[in-house]
């Protein structure tokens, strides 16, 4: 870790194991991956954790229901989210189970913490549960005998240690009006404050009718509430509770990821269980929106779970990644259909960013012998187009480090790629060639050099083909960071160019 750097700690949830990955799953792991590979492009030291979420009765039953243990049960389904995640080509660099021993000990140090602090009671709960959900629900949120989330729910009366959350109310709504980006998108804020102004009940925080999850410090007859377990998992990778170095610099850097469906844990219990623990709060919570399937809820029983590996496999994986960030308001629910997924295909990536390459560098492979062109004297139309893309960096950086707001990001690059776009049809380089070749190879250097500057801006969302763009300009390894996003780390004249090779082929629809 460089000691000059900013530090940015970014997490997705961790998954739930009791069933394969489907595209929620990969939307939000895809999300943290343009996000952390943003951030490390552009200088800061970049900590990454997903993971998965192990414990609890939903487990438990699933590995039942499949006649495993859930040791061997959890230790196959975490194995497919830790290859999803290398799959959609993700740079996490921890990947927590909690099941693992680091776990489960920072869980017991936390509720111990909890406990000696005074925070922890022993009582008995009686109320309504859903497994599904892994979540208490009030009498008055029932409707039709099913929590809000349409999961059914039981009634559960037993003994049970609770969380006095109900002392942390006006704490929290302090802590909401003195930190106003805690919580984004702003109206998810808003629904919060409104949550906790109507009241927080004591939480209750252990079970005691089945035994797969960590076992409550002093009373083993009592299992960790999964949902205290699990958030728990965002510190125990950073080496809580030892004192370690990534702990005192990333914890408060933290920024977490989530789906709308569990904002209320991250955004109200967990911030509650470390004030309670006088442990620092992550620095957001961001909570996205959901995809629907050609415009219907995408569930089991409809039988429309979308799995990412047919995306992959019909479109591309870069496609799916852009498709995933562009065409959806990063914080709002977004619709899945194959339209509009080819649709992007073909006009965003085939047409606008794949021609202006293919356009540009088979011109240049065989009529400038396959290396960078000279430049010339640059003239106005040239120096403009160069400082909008030297400065791509500048405009999408407050989009990203402060506002997660991913797609505009990719409108914005876009626009871009517009402009060069109408440069290369205004230059009409091909005309040039036969009335003046030294215009012509300052407009292809031109050309490339944007070329150069939109594929280090586009890396992050997807990283594959830009690279592989790279790889066909000889960028070295070590230049490819945003700060190479000037003249000084501009194209050699005459250096050698690979022959290019098609980004980006249109999809077309096979007739049967
Ligand atoms: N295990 C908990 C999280 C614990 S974090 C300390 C959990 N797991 S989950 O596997 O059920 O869901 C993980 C994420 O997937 C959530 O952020 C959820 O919002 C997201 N999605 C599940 N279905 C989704 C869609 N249809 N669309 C977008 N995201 C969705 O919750």
């Amino acid at each position: 870790m460089s000691p000059n750097k900013k530090n940015f700690y970014i997490t997705t949830p961790i998954y739930y194991v009791n069933d394969k990955p489907h595209i929620g799953h990969a939307y939000t792991t895809v999300a943290c991956d343009v996000l952390a590979r943003f951030m490390s492009m552009d200088g800061y030291n970049v900590k990454f954790l997903t993971g998965t979420d192990e414990h609890g009765q939903k487990v438990e039953q699933s590995a039942s229901l499949k006649g495993k243990t859930p040791q061997e049960f959890t230790d196959e389904i975490s194995q497919t989210f830790r290859k999803l995640a290398a799959d959609l080509n993700i740079i996490a660099d921890d990947f927590i189970r909690t099941t693992e021993e680091r776990h489960k000990e920072a869980v017991k140090y936390l509720w111990t913490t909890l406990k000696e602090k005074g925070y922890i009671y022993l009582g008995k709960y009686a109320g309504w549960y859903a497994i599904r959900d892994e979540t208490f629900y009030k009498e008055d949120e029932i409707k039709d005998g099913k929590a809000p989330t349409g999961a059914p729910v039981q009634w559960v009366e037993e003994p049970s240690y609770f969380f006095k959350l109900s002392a942390f109310e006006d704490r929290l709504l302090r802590y909401y009006e003195e930190h106003p980006d805690f919580i984004a998108p702003k109206s998810r804020m808003n629904e919060v404050k409104r949550f906790v102004q109507g009241g927080l009940e004591d939480l209750s925080i252990s079970r005691t009718t089945f035994s797969w999850g960590v076992p409550v410090p002093d009373d083993p007859e009592h299992i960790v509430y999964v949902w205290l377990d699990a958030l728990t998992n965002y510190i125990s990778a950073l080496g809580y509770p030892e004192e370690t170095e990534d702990f005192r610099s990333m914890w408060p850097e933290a920024l977490h990821i989530v789906g709308k469906d569990i904002l209320r844990f991250h955004a109200i219990f967990w911030p509650a269980f470390l004030m309670a623990a006088d442990l620092p709060l992550p620095k957001k919570v961001y909570a996205h929106g959901w995809w629907t399937n050609e415009g219907e809820k995408i569930s089991k029983s409809l039988g429309n779970v979308i799995n990412p590996y047919d995306i992959i496999e019909t479109y591309g994986l870069d496609p799916m990644r852009y498709f995933l960030i562009r065409a959806v308001p990063f914080g709002l629910d977004g619709d899945f259909s194959k339209k509009g997924m080819v649709d992007r295909l073909n006009s965003d990536l085939a047409n606008d960013l794949g021609n202006l390459v293919q356009r540009v560098l088979s011109f240049v492979y065989k009529h400038s012998e396959a290396k960078v062109p000279n430049k010339g004297a640059f003239q106005a139309s040239d120096k403009e187009i160069l400082e909008d893309a030297y400065s791509i960096v500048e405009k999408v950086r407050p989009l990203i480090s402060e506002n997660q707001a991913l797609h505009k990001y990719a409108e914005v690059v876009w626009q871009l790629i517009s402009s060069a776009n109408r440069y290369i049809d205004k230059q009409q380089p091909w005309n040039l060639r036969k009335t003046d070749v030294h215009r012509m190879e300052t407009v292809l250097y031109t050309l490339l050099e944007v070329i150069r500057c939109l594929a280090l801006v586009i890396k992050p969302i997807m990283p594959g083909s830009m690279d592989k763009l790279m790889d066909l300009l000889h960028i070295p390894e070590e230049d490819r960071f945003f700060r190479a996003l000037c003249e000084q780390y501009a194209l050699q004249e005459g250096a050698p160019l690979s022959k290019p090779e098609g980004l980006f082929p249109r999809y077309v629809e096979e007739k049967d």
